[in-house]
């Protein structure tokens, strides 16, 4: 595999997990395939998860790491094509990303959506100029658009838990203070698309992704309706993508609660407001899933780093 960009370079998910989870009973069976070869991590934006997992992936690979906080500690980079700078950046993407490309063998970028400019985010400006100009492969630690290590995770951990052969999941928007990106839920629907699960997603009125994405998995507006039967339900807030970043509802009806979501296991990407998105009596109980899904996101970026090491 050349670049990890996207759920969409996974071509039979269920082979994937099966060797994610082989992975996890042994996770330092291939530590010398990644022997002299070095992870770049860059961050424009925070972490927690994907920040430790990744390195620890990596580790685990018998890789070095270097990590960069871009936005807070690199020269200002800039993105345009033709530009004239004379403004805040300092340095071009084409210089910025071969140069990084000497120093690293595998390059992975996080970097967030303005949730302002549309066009410009579903561009993927800062991701695209990384495949672009660099020399090496790309992982995508969450662009503006998707978030396909979280997705492969939420595929792996689903598949763990599942206890039917075609479990139903249900994607649910919940509440939060702050407007948020997509990313998550994009990839955690292409990823359910891609599996043989009862798949609905359930959102107020204008809160819809984007229907390039969502295709032709039914979208319910009524949460109670929705969680009948439930045997996954996956929380997350999103902005609005038609009144593009607004935030149109903060109403805690749309919480996950013990009593809404019944018996049905509770996944969450993490970090999560609790009493926000879900009540701590959902985080707190058996039936929680969210620390088991962030160790999963080791296995899952050591299978793709794996991938990429393969055919180096
Ligand atoms: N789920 C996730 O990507 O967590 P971080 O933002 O902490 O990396």
């Amino acid at each position: 595999m050349k670049h990890y960009t996207s759920i969409q370079d996974i071509p039979d998910i269920y082979a994937w997990i099966d060797e994610a989870k082989k992975i996890k009973e042994n996770p330092l069976k291939n530590k010398k395939l990644g022997k002299h070869k070095t992870l770049g991590l860059l961050f424009f934006n925070s972490s927690l998860r994907t920040r430790l997992s990744t390195q620890k992936a990596a580790l685990n690979l018998g890789m070095h790491t270097i990590v960069m906080n871009v936005s807070e500690d690199a020269w200002g980079i800039e993105f345009e094509d033709g530009s004239i700078m004379n403004g805040t950046t300092a340095e071009h993407i084409k210089e910025a990303a071969a140069v990084v490309s000497q120093y690293c063998d595998i390059i992975a970028v996080r970097a967030f959506p303005t949730l302002k400019d549309k066009e410009k985010d579903e561009r993927e400006q800062v991701l695209n100029a990384f495949i672009k100009h660099a020399s090496v492969p790309i992982v995508n630690m969450e662009s503006a658009t998707s978030h396909p290590l979280q997705g492969l995770t939420d595929a792996i951990t689903i598949a763990e838990n599942s206890t039917k052969k075609r479990p139903k999941v249900v994607l649910t928007w919940a509440p939060h203070v702050k407007a948020l990106p997509h990313a998550v839920a994009n990839s955690f629907v292409e990823a359910m698309q891609k599996m043989d699960v009862d798949f609905v997603i359930t959102n107020p009125e204008g809160y819809n992704l984007n229907p390039n994405i969502t295709k032709d998995t039914p979208i319910i507006h009524n949460q109670k309706e929705a969680f009948k039967n439930a045997d996954f339900v996956y929380a997350k807030n999103w902005s609005s993508y038609d009144s593009y970043g607004q935030i149109l509802k903060k109403d805690a009806d749309w919480m996950v609660t013990k009593a809404n979501i019944g018996n049905a296991k509770f996944m969450h990407c993490l970090p999560v407001r609790r009493n926000v998105v879900v009540e701590d009596a959902v985080l707190d109980s058996e039936n929680s899933l969210v620390i088991q899904q962030a160790n999963n996101r080791t296995f899952a970026a050591q299978l793709v780093l794996k991938k990429i090491l393969e055919d180096l």
